[in-house]
C-alpha cells in the first residue's frame, strides 16, 4: 500500500493503526463503498471488500473504545464479538486502550436474535425508553444521536467507531455526532442496493490521509467541517 497523503511512501497494514490513530473524544464511522456509494451486494458488504480494506477495518478497531453499529447490520452482518490480532492488541495495550472492545447495538425494536454470535462478548443495547429486552446485556436507554455519545462517555468510552449500516450513519450525521468519515472506496459500481447515505443535510469534508493499494482501492480518512456555532 502507498500512502499519497499527507505525504507519499509505502505503508503496511501495521502502520494504519498509528496513521488511524487521533485523540479522542471522537466519532468515527468506517465503510466499504463502492465507487457509486453502494454498501452492499445481495445483501452484504462482503464483495466490496479486500486486504487493503479489511486493514482498514482491522486499524479503526484497533484505536477506539467501542464499535456502534445499527442493529440491522448486526442481523445482515452476523455480527460476531471484536477479536484483535496479536499486533493489534500489542498497539493497544501500549496506547492505553482496553483489551475488549464492547460492541454497542442500536435498535428501536431490542430486537436481536438470542443465538447471536456478538453476544459472546461484551454488548451494550441502545433502545429508546419504554422497550422490553431479555438478553442479559448493559441497556442504554436512548438512541438519541448526542445522548447516546453522552452516555458512551460516562461510560469513559470516548473514541467510537460506527461501522453502519447507512441508517444509522445518516442519523447520526445528521444529528452532527460524526467527527469523521472513513471510507474503502472499492474500484466498481454496483447500481442497485443501500447506498451510503439516506436523505441527509449536506456535509462538507476535508481529506486527512489517503492511501491506495492495487487493483484501485483507496483507503480515505474525512474530516467533517465544523461551520461556526455547529
Ligand atoms: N459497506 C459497509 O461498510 C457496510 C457497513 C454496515 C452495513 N452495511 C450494509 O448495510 C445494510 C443494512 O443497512 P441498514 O441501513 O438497514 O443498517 P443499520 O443502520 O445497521 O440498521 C437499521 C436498523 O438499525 C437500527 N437503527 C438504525 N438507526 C437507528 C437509530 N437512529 N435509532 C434507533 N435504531 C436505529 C434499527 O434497528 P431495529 O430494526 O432493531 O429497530 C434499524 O431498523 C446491509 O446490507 C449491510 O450489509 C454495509
Amino acid at each position: 500500500m502507498k500512502l499519497l497523503h499527507p505525504t507519499v511512501h509505502d505503508v503496511t497494514a501495521e502502520d494504519l493503526f498509528d496513521l488511524y490513530d487521533a485523540p479522542g473524544p471522537h466519532l468515527r464511522a468506517g465503510f466499504v463503498v463502492s465507487v457509486d456509494g453502494a454498501v452492499a451486494v445481495e445483501g452484504t458488504s462482503g464483495p466490496l471488500g479486500s486486504a487493503a480494506d479489511k486493514a482498514a477495518f482491522r486499524a479503526l478497531r484497533t484505536g477506539c473504545d467501542a464499535v456502534v453499529v445499527g442493529a440491522g447490520t448486526v442481523r445482515a452482518e452476523d455480527y460476531g464479538p471484536v477479536q484483535h490480532r496479536p499486533a493489534a492488541a500489542a498497539w493497544r495495550a501500549a496506547h492505553g486502550r482496553a483489551a475488549e472492545t464492547p460492541i454497542v447495538v442500536v435498535s428501536r425494536t431490542g430486537q436481536l436474535p438470542p443465538d447471536a454470535r456478538l453476544l459472546a462478548g461484551p454488548v451494550l443495547l441502545a433502545v429508546p425508553e419504554g422497550v422490553d429486552v431479555d438478553l442479559g446485556v448493559e441497556v442504554i436507554r436512548t438512541t438519541e444521536p448526542r445522548s447516546l455519545v453522552a452516555a458512551l462517555h460516562a461510560r469513559g468510552l470516548t473514541r467510537l467507531l460506527c461501522e453502519g449500516g447507512p441508517s444509522l450513519l445518516t442519523s447520526l450525521l445528521a444529528a452532527g455526532v460524526v467527527d469523521e468519515l472513513c471510507l474503502t472506496t472499492s474500484p466498481t459500481a454496483v447500481g442497485h442496493g443501500p447506498h451510503l447515505l439516506g436523505p441527509a443535510p449536506r456535509t462538507d469534508l476535508s481529506l486527512l490521509s489517503l492511501v491506495h493499494d492495487d487493483p484501485g482501492v483507496l483507503l480515505s480518512r474525512w474530516a467533517v467541517v465544523r461551520s461556526a456555532g455547529d
